[in-house]
């Protein structure tokens, strides 16, 4: 495995696009272990995302995640599965960018809808969503991001792939050293 040519693969993009399965499979064929800025954070704050943003506010919860994106990410030869608004933060983006490549794991509004609503036993509330008509508050807030999920090293169009299939192309784009 060769960490000089690609020092961690970050996977960004918005809610439910991916990003932790994707992530999963990459482990499992590259052998790198798997860190998830979630899970991270919710084991420093020692209570759920959502309850993060209810008792402190998003603004509490995006300082804890600069944080814990800078520790993350001067480690090397990590798979980094990212938050959905974390790139979106100017100094997590950057130093998301200088210390790995960076997939931004693209998807339709209706593809994420579609995830969120249906719903898995084990899936995270994301207090972003919880209110109003999600379809019209998802195509809202990815317009907003898209321009910053742009700037990531290359972009992945994944709404009719599997997260293995997923995962394939990215160890292809970044070669055999992998
Ligand atoms: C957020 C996405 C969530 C989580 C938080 C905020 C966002 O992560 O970090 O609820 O701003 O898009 P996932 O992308 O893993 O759902």
């Amino acid at each position: 495995m060769q960490t000089d040519q690609v020092r961690n693969i970050i996977l960004v993009g918005f809610m439910a696009s991916g990003k932790s399965s994707v992530g999963r499979a990459l482990s499992r064929r590259c052998g790198w272990p798997r860190v998830d800025i979630d899970e991270e954070i919710v084991a420093r704050a020692g209570k759920p995302i959502a309850d993060i943003f209810q008792d402190s506010g998003e603004a509490a919860f995006r300082e804890l995640e600069r944080t814990v994106v800078s520790e993350i990410c001067a480690e090397s030869g990590r798979i980094i599965a990212a938050g959905g608004g974390s790139f979106i933060d100017e100094a997590s983006r950057r130093t998301m960018l200088e210390s790995g490549t960076v997939f931004y794991l693209s998807t339709r509004p209706e593809t994420i809808r579609r995830r969120v609503t249906r719903g898995h036993p084990n899936a995270p509330v994301r207090p972003l969503l919880a209110d109003g008509d999600p379809l019209e508050h998802i195509k809202e807030l990815l317009a907003q991001r898209t321009p910053a999920y742009s700037q990531a090293h290359h972009t992945l169009a994944t709404d009719d792939l599997t997260p293995d299939r997923v995962a394939e192309a990215i160890l292809k784009i970044c070669g055999p050293g992998l």
